[in-house]
This record gives C-alpha cells, structure tokens and sequence, in this order.
C-alpha cells in the first residue's frame, strides 16, 4: 500500500526561479530563505518519495478568471509550463503518476468532492518555484526529476473560494484515497503558497508576522482551529494573497497520522511575501503503538 511520508510547505514566489538562474542562493538577500531548504534536501534524501502530491493555485497559466474550478486534480502523464511573463526560465516538464491520479480521481468523487479532472494540465510559478527549490537541478540540469508529480490545484484567485475547513478535508479525503492505493509507493504532500502576503491595491506589500506564527504553530498539532477564520477574516489578517494558505490546509489534511513539525524556516520578505518553509513527519498510528 501506498504510504504518506510527511509534508512540506514552502512559498512559490516567482522571483526565486530568476534568483536560482543567476545562482545567487548565497547572496545576502537570499541566503536566509535558500538555507531553509538544507533540511528539505536532509530529510527527502532519508524518506525517498516516489511522487509528490502537490497543492497549489493556479495564477491565470492553465484556469483563468472565466473558468476556475474550485479544486482540480491533474492526471496527465507529463506536465508541461509556459512562460508567464515574470522573465525566469520555463520550467523543464515533470512526469506525471497519472494511475495514481485516477485513484484519487476516483476515491475523491465517491467521497463527495465535485472535481474537474484535467488530462492535460499547464503547471505555473506556485508548481514549478517549489520543485525547483526542493529538488534542485544538478548544474548542468541533466538530472531527470527523482519523482512523479499529482498536481492538485484549488481556488484562491477568483471568490467564492473554498473555506479553510474544506480544503482540510479535501486534504483528508487524499491522504485516505492515497493510502488505499494499493502500489507500495512513497508518497509526499506539498503546500505551495502564503504565508501573509498582498500583492494589490492600498495594503501592497502587507505582511503579519504574530498570524504567520500563529498559522505555523496551529497547524501542526491542532489544524482544526484555524477553521474558526472565514476567507475574508484571512483576507483581513494575511492579505488578499494570504488565502494561498489554504493549499497548506489541503497538505496538513493529508498527513494521516502523528503530526510533528520537524524544520520551520521563517524569512521576511521575499519579494512582497513572508517565506516560510516546513517539513512535517508522518507517522503511521500503527507503527506508533507497535513501537
Ligand atoms: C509574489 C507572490 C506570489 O504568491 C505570487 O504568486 C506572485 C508573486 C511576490 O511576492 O512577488
Ligand atoms: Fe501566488
């Protein structure tokens, strides 16, 4: 059976793919943002994950404003990008798992999500900054990607948006879905996006340190409480583009068992947003008590 090895949140800011073009991760303005990936690279290189489930939104790439699903779920078998227009290199494409996505297709329809399933799936910025920073190109980049990829993207752009309670338990719904699969695979769930930020109108360059803390200390042992916020509390507390917070609700939701935060790195700013980086274990509740 397929097992869920932990979760990793990161920001996918697209000024980071130019900053890794002109391989300046050791510069002064960015050297405390890379270095919160050193443990990514420890502890990836210890729980080998076959594919990663990825949450994330689309930024206009793929979905645009006059047809945004709530939540769809790729199931291509290579995910390819385009240029965006923030100037960095397009992304090489990512192989796909697309039988793994149709399980999960599958399982989460019959768990009552309403899904738009896409066979063919562009990834932008909030996929391809953090697969960069998380597995990072050799240099030539020859190196084939070390893993598959289910692309999952939900709504922050356009409201109604889901609420944090939602993608919670669209989180949970997959973590079940992928642990009844029945390949062994290892499997990773990332949550791409926030923490605080805004990026438009008078409140440009918003940030809040005390909610980011909150958000990170919360999330771990006690997700549900951040249930207590509705979209525009969010909104009000983490800036317009804050609401990216909900692909981390979607990740936490996803990790089944015994939660532990095992690295937390916290920058501000990156570009207009507060950088954080995590890595959470998950720990089977079986293997828990038969320790
Ligand atoms: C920035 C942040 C984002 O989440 C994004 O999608 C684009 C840009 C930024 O801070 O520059
Ligand atoms: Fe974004």
């Amino acid at each position: 059976m397929a097992t869920i090895v932990g979760g990793i949140g990161t920001t996918h800011v697209p000024s980071i793919g130019k900053a890794i073009a002109e391989m300046k991760q050791n510069d002064p303005y960015w050297k405390p943002f890379f270095k919160g990936f050193d443990y990514v690279h420890y502890w990836l290189a210890r729980a080998k994950p076959d594919v990663a489930v990825v949450f994330y939104n689309d930024h206009g790439l793929n979905f645009f404003l006059d047809k945004l699903p709530t939540f769809a779920v790729g199931a291509a078998g290579e995910y390819r990008s385009e240029d965006e227009g923030w100037g960095i290199p397009v992304s090489r494409p990512i192989p796909g798992d697309a039988a793994l996505s149709w399980h999960l297709v599958n399982a989460l329809v019959a768990d009552e999500f309403d899904l738009t399933t896409c066979q063919e799936m562009l990834i932008d910025h909030a996929v391809t900054i953090p697969m960069a920073l998380i597995w990072p190109a050799s240099n030539p980049p020859v190196k084939s990607w070390p893993v598959r990829i289910v692309p999952i993207e939900i709504n922050t752009v356009q409201h109604p948006l889901p609420s944090l309670a939602r993608c919670l338990k669209l989180g949970r719904a997959v973590g079940r879905a992928v642990e009844s699969y029945p390949q062994d695979l290892r499997v990773v769930v990332v949550g791409t996006g926030g923490l605080s930020h805004q990026l438009d109108g008078t409140r440009a360059g918003f940030i809040n340190k005390e909610f980011d803390k909150l958000c990170l200390d919360e999330i771990v042992g006690n997700p549900d409480s951040l249930t207590r916020y509705s979209i525009h509390d969010w909104v009000q507390l983490s800036g317009s583009q804050g609401v990216e917070f909900l692909n981390w609700m979607a990740m936490r939701g996803a990790l089944t068992g015994r939660v532990s935060e095992l690295n937390r790195n916290y920058h501000i700013p990156i570009s207009n947003t507060a950088a954080a980086t995590v890595v959470y274990e998950n720990q089977k509740e079986t293997a828990r008590k038969a320790a």
